[in-house]
């Protein structure tokens, strides 16, 4: 592996363009005019931001079970596009990760694939059944060191399980992360409950079938002692719960996605299945809360949910299509016109949400470390001034259903390092 100086980056964004210098894996020197060792590759940066790798707490990755419409190898390419050096791919695969060697595999294949680091998340119950607890200290003990659980896809929706695992999480030191759905009140339901989905004649997602949950789940969390970690969060009233919980002094964190800080419902005019998610896309009072909690740190940070589908299982009738989009390669890009470009956060606000924080969350050492002498080299640059429009086939991943399909945005991500090596160079992966 070569060395590499990357040359007059603003760090954070913030201060003087500086040279940094990475070799052996660890930034080894910072500052201006420094000089190169033979041989290193030089990455001109002008004009472009320094942050932490981005680390993406919730990724379905289709492998193993539906590899023709996502792999660990073309997830982890989206991934390092998206200037991402970790993600946490959910456990409802098929088979689901509820046992070790699959969560294993999934940690091998991403390591030899080398391009982010796949932690696998393990199910939180047997078949993401919701019946009895996997092996949740199995996993953990397993070469893919599982750091979080959760049933995404579904709930954890009987409160004496949850309950119990979060307990057992607790014991075991790692993070339960929940998919809020309370099930009874959405049965059946496409759509954000509203004036849209009533118009068009969509059943109706209620806010409260997510914000029952979260407040449950707060009060377990307290009862155990334990934390608890609330998927893409949607709803305003999930924002107001968080704040309540946190001044309650309850071990709660939250993730909103990308779509929900930039979509909402009337998206669902065209009836273009392309926009079915769960949770779904809502209104735009939803997303003004979204965005000032995610400033204030109410909600902790920007998860993708990135979630391919097939063609045949998204061009088909709206109540039909399998819900969930595309997230990895287009996230930074919304987060900087939603929460940057508006000035809710600085560049050095979009390393704490993107990088700093789920990797506190998560509980990882190695990621979303200070820009420092002696730190990891897992770094992302970003131009923030390269216009570029979305074009869902060229995307890495093999799925493409991306919403954000021929939207134009401000910012890119250029460059990605892992450990010091270049997984993404001038917008290209390097296998
Ligand atoms: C996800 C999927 O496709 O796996 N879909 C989605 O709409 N978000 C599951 C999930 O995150 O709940
Ligand atoms: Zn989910
Ligand atoms: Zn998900
Ligand atoms: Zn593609």
């Amino acid at each position: 592996m070569s060395d590499v100086i990357i040359r007059g980056a603003r760090i954070y964004g913030e201060g003087e363009p500086q040279d940094v210098l990475i070799s052996g894996g660890e930034i080894r020197g910072i500052g201006a005019g420094l000089d190169a060792p033979e041989g290193a590759e030089v990455i001109e940066a002008a004009g472009q931001v320094l942050l932490p790798g981005f680390v993406d707490l919730h990724t379905h990755l289709r492998e193993p079970g539906r590899e023709d419409t996502e792999t660990i190898e073309s997830g982890s390419a989206a991934g390092a596009l998206g200037g991402y050096t970790a993600v946490f791919a959910m456990a409802n695969t098929s088979p689901v990760a509820d046992s070790v060697v699959i969560t294993d595999h999934v940690w091998r294949r991403g390591q030899e694939v080398g391009l982010v680091d796949v932690h696998p998340v393990g199910a939180v119950t047997v078949g993401l059944e919701g019946k009895q607890l996997a092996e949740m200290a199995t996993m953990a003990s397993g070469i893919g060191k599982v750091k979080m659980f959760s049933d995404d896809g579904h709930c954890v929706y009987d409160p004496l399980i949850m309950r119990r695992a979060l307990e057992y999480s607790s014991a075991l030191g790692v993070l339960i992360a929940q998919h809020a759905e309370e099930p009874r009140l959405t049965v059946g339901a496409v759509a954000h409950e509203g004036p849209t989905a009533a118009r068009l004649g969509l059943a109706g997602w209620p806010r409260a079938a997510e914000e029952s949950i979260v407040a449950r789940d707060a009060l377990l969390a307290r009862d155990a002692g334990a934390r608890v970690h609330i998927c893409h969060a949607s709803t305003a009233g999930t924002v107001e719960l968080m704040k309540w919980a946190r001044g309650q002094g309850i071990s709660i964190t939250a993730e909103v996605t990308p779509h929900h800080l930039l979509l909402d419902d009337s998206r669902l005019e065209t009836y273009d299945a392309v926009n079915r998610v769960n949770p779904p896309l809502r209104e735009q009072s939803d997303i003004a809360a979204l965005r000032q909690g995610l400033a204030d740190g109410v909600i902790d940070c920007v998860a993708t949910d990135h979630a391919p589908h097939a063609e045949q299982d998204k061009c088909c009738e709206f109540s039909a299509a399998r819900p969930g989009m595309l997230g990895l390669e287009t996230a930074l890009a919304i987060v900087a016109q939603t929460m940057v470009e508006t000035g809710l956060l600085d560049w050095r606000g979009v390393a704490r949400v993107m990088s700093e924080r789920p990797a506190e969350i998560v509980g990882l050492s190695d990621q979303g470390r200070p820009i420092a002498v002696g730190e990891p080299a897992n770094l992302t640059l970003v131009d923030p001034d390269r216009e570029w429009t979305v074009r869902a086939p060229e995307l890495a991943s093999i799925a493409q259903n991306s919403p954000f399909d021929a939207m134009t945005f401000g910012a890119r991500v250029t460059t990605t390092l892992l450990r010091g090596r270049v997984t993404v160079g001038d917008g290209q992966v390097r296998p």
